[in-house]
């Protein structure tokens, strides 16, 4: 939103929404679309320009090319414009289904109320409803003097569902509100006027001596309380917006602005932002006034070239070989490896509570859950607690009992998944103590848990989870060392464990050596229908995330199963045709495995064997090995999970589809 002192030409806005489209990308992409201030048209009005495509935002940028006003400047008094890309949830993806979908949206009043007043309604989207309705509001509003946000609000108050939310009118030029509950909404502050950090404490005690200071000032206020990150009232910011000096990008995702600014502002459930003449004011639903209102500007430590794909053909790939220094970054500050001591700074002061609770339990959906399900085991062991590993929408299907004295875990990449969210809802009404553990900054669900574990892996951008499941799995290692450090009975392990992780990283680069080796598996394999991929014990998980990485982007089906269920059906799968692949370690389970593994010989299956490099046993049973580096137990899945990361994107590439867009999924669901 601009209302700038440099004239920005159309084309110039239009680019900045297609980039910050294209860095959305990879939360959905069905269709996109684009509104921003029209030219009055011939009758003096004013009109608001829309252009919308199907399919991936590049279509609607050739689309946008085609039009021939690009480069006016005339007639423009606000320059505003908004974009957005649409997962279809509700209604096919089309052109006519464009509107940002929210879900399970419902009026008080039934949508044909609004239908019988005259209001036609165009797509089959339920979003649809929300600019009808604020119409409806505008064209029974009782005065002339009633503000966009007062109308914003009303409308607000009759949803019920989760939404983010930019509404801009030409009724109300030059003017935009926001609002969000349950998805994310930030706004990026850009500000004309940058101080040194040397400046900042001069300026600010000559600031405190002058009394009437001078408007240039009190921009340069600003911008002392933000770059010392407090809080800042919203009324203090609007100041300096007042000024012209400063520029604000509402997005969902802080990546759509992050090579504009990296100062943000989180708006929080029912808080409604607007922005008016170029001030910016924050303000709560009137429901929800008695809350602070304050917002902090934050900083982020986000770099524009870390959501860029570099050399690599797919952000999943580039995602895959940054794992060496994804889990370093896990570990950063937080295992010393001289003491052999671990402290997540984010769980302290609420170790007591957690060592003494009944029970932990993990939620989480997809790669997040199956983070859960590979260290489940560790967990037990470390802690001496029983640990519950639950899919966010089951746990909530059975309504499961939780109690006070339980410690609930959220597992999500994004922070933002909407199944995971009503869980942690859920607990938190029933008083657990809940804990987060995500990669988002600012996330709802780091937000709404009392306490929890950035895995700092960087952002994640190839919908198919890599770099994330990795981090999550050595956090929940981290924090199962963190609980047993002063269990004398469990030194030794903690020993092995913590020497463990310190080799990981240069582990996980030998792993990656293989990529060629994987390549040529997959020239083998790419032709085929099916894929299982069997194991048990710690390397369960590698089995279900394996699985889950091939079906999603390479659309073949493939299950994780666990070996010791084979005889119990899967068995019957197995013939010369079936391609099995199966995860032997060198651990606990390895006798059992092997036992599989004769069983799937006995069939004719033809197994491809990822096993320890000394392995030499497996090794004769096998079509073909991937031989990997041995480390303890329960990291060993951090490394067996690779090759199938790769299998996948190799697989997914010589069946030739597009590997960070598979069909039908998005980065974050925020939907139930
Ligand atoms: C699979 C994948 C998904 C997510 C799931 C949860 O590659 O990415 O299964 O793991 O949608 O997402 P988060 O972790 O963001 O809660």
């Amino acid at each position: 939103l601009k209302k700038s002192l440099v004239p920005r030409t159309r084309k110039e806005i239009f680019e900045t929404l297609i980039k910050g489209l294209q860095r959305l990308e990879y939360r959905g992409y069905d269709s996109a679309g684009v509104a921003i201030d029209g030219n009055n048209n011939e009758d003096k009005e004013r009109f608001i320009k829309l252009v919308k495509k199907r399919g991936k935002v590049k279509a609607l940028e050739e689309e946008l090319y085609k039009q021939d006003d690009l480069d006016s400047k005339a007639d423009f008094e606000t320059h505003f414009g908004i974009a957005h890309t649409r997962w279809a949830t509700h209604g096919v993806p089309s052109a006519i289904n464009m509107l940002w979908n929210c879900m399970n949206l419902k009026w008080f009043n039934p949508h044909s109320t609004y239908e019988s007043k005259g209001y036609e309604f165009e797509s089959e989207t339920d979003t649809e409803t929300i600019p009808k309705l604020i119409k409806y509001m505008y064209d029974n509003r009782e005065s002339e003097d009633t503000s966009f946000s007062a109308l914003v609000e009303r409308v607000i108050q009759q949803l019920e569902g989760a939404f983010a939310l930019v509404f801009k009118s030409i009724h109300y030029p030059g003017e935009a509100v926001a609002t969000r509950r349950g998805s994310p909404l930030l706004i990026g502050v850009r500000s004309k006027y940058k101080l040194s950090t040397e400046q900042i404490p001069v300026l600010y005690r000559t600031c405190k001596l002058i009394n009437q200071i001078t408007l240039f000032l009190r921009i340069k206020i600003i911008n002392i309380c933000n770059s010392r990150m407090k809080r800042l009232d919203s009324s203090t910011c609007l100041h300096a917006v007042g000024d012209k000096a400063v520029e604000f990008f509402f997005a969902s995702d802080a990546s759509a602005i992050i090579e504009h600014t990296n100062r943000v502002i989180f708006l929080e459930d029912d808080d409604i932002a607007a922005v008016t003449d170029g001030k910016l004011s924050i303000h709560r639903l009137e429901r929800s006034a008695s809350d602070d209102p304050s917002r902090a500007i934050q900083t982020l430590q986000m770099e524009l070239q870390q959501i860029m794909k570099g050399n690599f053909s797919a952000f999943m790939q580039k995602e895959i070989f940054e794992q060496p220094e994804s889990v370093v970054n896990t570990m950063r500050g937080r295992v010393n490896f001289e003491s052999s001591t671990v402290l997540l700074g984010g769980l302290k002061d609420h170790l007591k509570e957690i060592r003494r609770c009944r029970r932990l339990i993990i939620i989480g959906c997809g790669t997040s859950y199956h983070a859960a399900v590979a260290t489940r085991q560790v967990l037990e062991e470390l802690t001496e607690l029983p640990v519950m590993v639950e899919l966010a929408s089951d746990f909530l299907d059975r309504n499961t009992p939780v109690f006070r004295d339980d410690v609930c875990f959220f597992i999500s990449q994004s922070g933002e998944t909407a199944d995971t969210l009503m869980a942690l809802r859920y607990c938190k009404e029933r008083r657990a103590l809940t804990v987060g553990i995500t990669n988002t900054v600012g996330s709802s669900i780091s937000r709404e848990t009392d306490c929890g574990v950035h895995i700092n892996a960087g952002p994640e951008i190839g919908v198919a989870s890599t770099k994330a499941y990795t981090s999550q799995f050595v956090s929940l290692v981290m924090f199962g060392l963190m609980m047993s450090e002063d269990r004398i009975s469990l030194q030794k392990r903690r020993q092995e464990i913590i020497s463990g992780l310190k080799s990981l990283p240069e582990m996980i680069k030998e792993v990656l050596s293989l990529d060629e080796k994987i390549h040529d598996l997959a020239l083998e394999l790419y032709k085929q229908r099916s894929l299982l991929v069997m194991g048990r014990g710690y390397n369960y998980a590698t089995c279900l995330e394996g699985a889950l990485k091939i079906k999603e982007i390479t659309y073949m089906h493939s299950e994780g199963i666990l070996a010791g269920e084979l005889k119990h059906g899967p068995l019957a799968l197995i013939d010369k045709q079936m391609p099995v692949i199966m995860v032997i370690m060198k651990d606990p389970c390895f006798t059992k495995c092997q036992n599989a593994l004769q069983q799937v010989t006995a069939r004719q299956g033809r197994p491809i064997i990822l096993c320890s490099k000394e392995d030499t046993e497996s090794s004769k049973f096998a079509y073909k090995t991937i031989e990997l580096p041995h480390t303890v137990d329960c990291l060993q899945g951090v490394l067996s999970v690779i090759p199938l990361q790769l299998l996948s994107f190799h697989l997914a590439v010589l069946r030739g589809y597009d590997v960070d867009f598979p069909r039908n999924l998005a980065k974050s669901v925020t939907v139930e």
